[in-house]
């Protein structure tokens, strides 16, 4: 018999990856599908090669869609969709779908995921921005008092967490009269309790906190559906993908059992309680490391910041530069900002080691010492 990669793959050191996605996986995740790739349920057959509309896709499927149930706490007047396209799909498939011509959506600018959707919803209707953070760099989420909504927009749309700048809502807006709430929750999907019943609806594409690339969650209220404006083509009628449970075509499987898998693995975590309490002691490591020295700046101003992405600057580029070769050289990876803010960027979702927060903190006290 041949011996596969998976011995050297299982025995291999695993960095510490910051990446802002695709981000870390659990590790028993990872175990558990390689099992799964060579045969799910005794089946002889991999998680790859079923068909989804075999019996063991929808047995994946089911208990994919009733763990995100019962870990957001979602409730039945809510559809649960595995969709493709990545969370950019739904920053056109939302307007395409829900804002009529000569109609308003009233949007929050906080950076680029925020601003390209407001790009896409202009193509349909009318936008208006109800809060920006444009002029202070994005360094925050604006405030109650600095909010101002169109006199009757259809929905009002955010992003609970920007990924590049490294800022997050701490707190959920509420839209005026019927206006629903849409939010784009990609980069900190069940990172804390959600309370969906305050959303019309919520999406995120998998790669940080629920999976690989490629699948897209999107979680939506059933009286929203019936107030699609257009005839939509089927891949993005919402109505239609609910009606037919996420496979009008050959969904992407593989993306819906992994996202499955991390659902319980949340569950074996304590559920979204514990898993805040996790993300708020990884946070707070490095927030003391970045506070508790003059050699870096951080991005965000304090009362907004991500507990997903922490940015932060040296005094310098070039400082910046030798801290982010020096961190690879300690197994410390993709720390680099992204290009639009520059610095560094430590993503650390979910799954991320609360190990890997205090490695960067010591490494970065270190680095100061030795540079400042
Ligand atoms: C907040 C946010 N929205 C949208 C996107 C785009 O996601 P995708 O690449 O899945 O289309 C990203 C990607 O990083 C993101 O962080």
């Amino acid at each position: 018999m041949t011996t596969c990669a998976t011995t050297d793959l299982n025995t291999t050191k695993r960095a510490y990856n910051f990446s802002a996605g695709p981000g870390v996986i659990p590790e028993d995740v990872i175990r558990a599908a390689q099992e799964d790739l060579w045969s799910i349920f005794g089946s002889g057959i991999g998680i790859l090669e079923h068909s989804h509309r075999g019996k063991e896709f929808d047995r994946v499927i089911e208990e994919a869609e009733a763990d995100c149930r019962r870990v957001g706490n979602i409730p039945d007047n809510y559809r649960v969709l595995f969709l493709q396209g990545g969370a950019t799909t739904q920053c056109y498939q939302v307007p395409m779908a829900f804002l009529a011509d000569g109609k308003t959506a009233d949007y929050f600018s906080t950076g680029k995921w925020a601003t390209d959707s407001m790009k896409e919803a202009g193509r349909y209707g009318t936008v208006h921005v109800a809060g920006s953070s444009e002029a202070t760099a994005f360094d925050r989420i604006p405030d109650d008092a600095d909010t101002k909504y169109s006199d009757s927009p259809t929905y009002v749309h955010y992003t609970s967490n920007n990924t590049i700048m490294g800022t997050q809502w701490h707190r959920t807006p509420t839209p005026p009269g019927d206006a629903w709430l849409v939010c784009d929750a990609s980069s900190d999907i069940y990172s804390r309790p959600i309370d969906i019943t305050r959303f019309g609806m919520l999406y995120a594409g998998g790669q940080k906190n629920l999976g690989p690339a490629g699948t897209v969650l999107v979680i939506v209220r059933d009286d929203i559906l019936e107030k699609q404006v257009r005839d939509l083509p089927w891949m993005l009628d919402y109505k239609l993908q609910a009606k037919k449970q996420s496979r009008y075509n050959t969904p992407p499987t593989f993306g819906i059992y992994l996202m499955g898998q991390v659902f319980k693995w949340i569950e074996r975590q304590g559920g979204l309680g514990e898993i805040e309490k996790i993300n708020n002691a990884k946070g707070k490591v490095l927030y003391d490391a970045i506070d508790g020295s003059d050699f870096y700046t951080p991005h965000a101003r304090v009362q907004d910041r991500s507990l997903m992405n922490i940015t932060f600057k040296s005094p310098s580029a070039e400082l910046d530069k030798k801290f982010l070769a020096e961190a690879d050289a300690h197994s410390m990876a993709n720390l680099k900002g992204h290009r639009s803010i520059g610095g560094m960027r430590a993503s650390m979702y979910n799954a991320f080691p609360h190990a890997g927060a205090v490695a960067l903190a010591s490494f970065m006290k270190d680095f100061a010492q030795k540079n400042g």
